[in-house]
């Protein structure tokens, strides 16, 4: 069997919201398989064992692009999650990255890293998840036209994050549905500054620039109005001192940016936490600066 292993991503990084992303020490694990059967998948809920499944539908989708025929009529696809589902930590992104790097891997590796970064926004939406889940680290990564342009940031090798999971979900589709149409100038000039001085505070290692540089006003205060205590736990968070927090993707996870030295903040912020009414999964996460990685060539 091909085997895949694929990163978690937080998604909207601060005022980035739809381009900058990071991959995270989390992981799923894909296994694939050409077989004379039917479609066997196992490790997820009955409700994705189907023709449905994003694994599946993204093998599929990887297979046209080829214009790859499958020898065997049959694929048995295994999948092995880590990474929590609907919480903002792109369990989508990895079942598409899983899935086309799993495929390409069968058909004789016939798409580049450019033509899979492509492909994957194309089935994601957008680019912010799958383009980290990929290459690994922290990039910035922007549709245009029929093209996905993208770069690395060099990120300092003093950070580490910490997750913030609460135990309900905000699904990325109802999340997007309550975003408004227009937002006023101000506010687009708001982000646009944030997000180019995160991206700067990154490259250049400049630690007190990146509280201010994680608020937003495109997306994280609409969505917070779903998430319950997300103020207080931001406020918390910060109040810890850590560099910085936002909401991860489209949440409800929330990502915390600290000092690798930082030896205290997961547990004070966990003593807070187990007070709020719902129970909140804390982890501290390394960057992963490698990608989805191809285990097994099967
Ligand atoms: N940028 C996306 C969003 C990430 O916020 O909707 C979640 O898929």
């Amino acid at each position: 069997m091909v085997e895949v292993r694929v990163p978690a991503t937080s998604a909207n990084m601060g005022a980035g919201f739809d381009c900058l992303g990071i991959a995270l020490s989390l992981y799923n694990y894909f296994y694939v398989e050409e077989y004379d059967g039917t479609l066997d998948i196992q490790g997820c809920d009955e409700a994705h064992k189907n023709e449905n499944n994003l694994v599946y539908t993204s093998i599929q989708r990887c297979f046209e692009k080829i214009g790859y025929k499958a020898k065997n009529k049959g694929l048995r696809i295994k999948i092995k999650s880590d990474i929590p589902s609907s919480r903002g930590l792109g369990s989508s992104a990895a079942c598409i990255v899983g899935g086309i790097m799993c495929a390409n891997e069968i058909a004789g590796s016939r798409l580049s890293i450019n033509e899979l970064v492509k492909l994957a926004s194309e089935i994601e939406g957008h680019p912010d998840n799958t383009t980290p889940a990929l290459l690994g680290g922290m990039t910035v990564a922007i549709s245009h036209g029929a093209r996905i342009y993208y770069e690395k940031v060099n990120i300092p090798s003093d950070l580490k994050f910490c997750s913030i999971s609460p135990d309900f979900t905000l699904p990325t589709k109802k999340a997007r549905s309550i975003l408004p149409e227009q937002i006023p100038f101000k506010d687009a000039v708001f982000n646009v500054s944030r997000a180019s001085l995160l991206v700067a505070a990154m490259a250049s290692g400049n630690h007190e620039l990146i509280k201010i540089a994680c608020e937003d006003r495109l997306h994280q205060p609409y969505r917070a109005a779903h998430i319950p205590d997300y103020n207080e736990v931001i406020k918390e968070a910060l109040g810890l001192n850590c560099l910085g927090a936002f909401l991860s993707g489209a949440g409800p996870t929330i990502l915390v940016i600290l000092k690798k030295e930082d030896r205290y903040f997961t547990e004070n912020l966990s003593c807070f936490l187990s007070k709020l009414e719902n129970k909140w999964d804390i982890r501290e996460l390394e960057p992963d600066f490698e990608g989805a990685q191809i285990i097994n060539k099967g």
